[in-house]
């Protein structure tokens, strides 16, 4: 069965609590739950979160040697990490970029994705359901 990591970045292991008008009540495990019975016996989903960078670049290293595919929230680091953007083209890790909120409606400063270039594909802006058109889109995809 192949194996889809979740890797999740800084402060998201706050959802549920964290700024709910922007980010709802779901919680992390929630979306680990709901990604664990879309997936059923297509796949093996994973998920992690830190709020270390250094994790998330090991960890895409990590996905990269053994050609797991990755559903990536960066939170804050999307907009920052040159770190991330190396690690996923150096890692040639195949990924695809999520984002809970509309980054696009918000503030200038989260316009801007270091990792949008190097990454398959970006869903935004659909609550936790990002996360499920994203599981969606690496398992129809080659
Ligand atoms: C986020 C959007 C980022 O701008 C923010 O820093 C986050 C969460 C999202 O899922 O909407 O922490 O990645």
């Amino acid at each position: 069965m192949p194996e889809i990591l979740v890797l999740n970045g800084p402060n998201l292991n706050l959802l549920g609590t964290r700024e709910p008008g922007i980010y709802g009540s779901t919680t992390l495990a929630d979306i680990e739950q709901r990604l664990k019975e879309r997936a059923g016996d297509r796949a093996a989903v994973v998920l992690r979160q830190s709020n270390n960078e250094g994790d998330l670049v090991s960890w895409l290293h990590e996905a990269g040697a053994a050609g797991a595919k990755v559903i990536l929230n960066a939170a804050a680091y999307t907009h920052t990490s040159i770190a991330l953007r190396d690690a996923i083209s150096g890692a040639k890790a195949h990924v695809i970029e999520v984002h809970l909120s509309n980054v696009h409606a918000r503030e200038e400063f989260r316009h801007h994705s270091m990792i949008a270039p190097v990454v398959k594909g970006v869903i935004c802006g659909f609550g936790p359901l990002s996360y499920e058109l994203a599981l969606e889109a690496l398992l129809s995809a080659d």
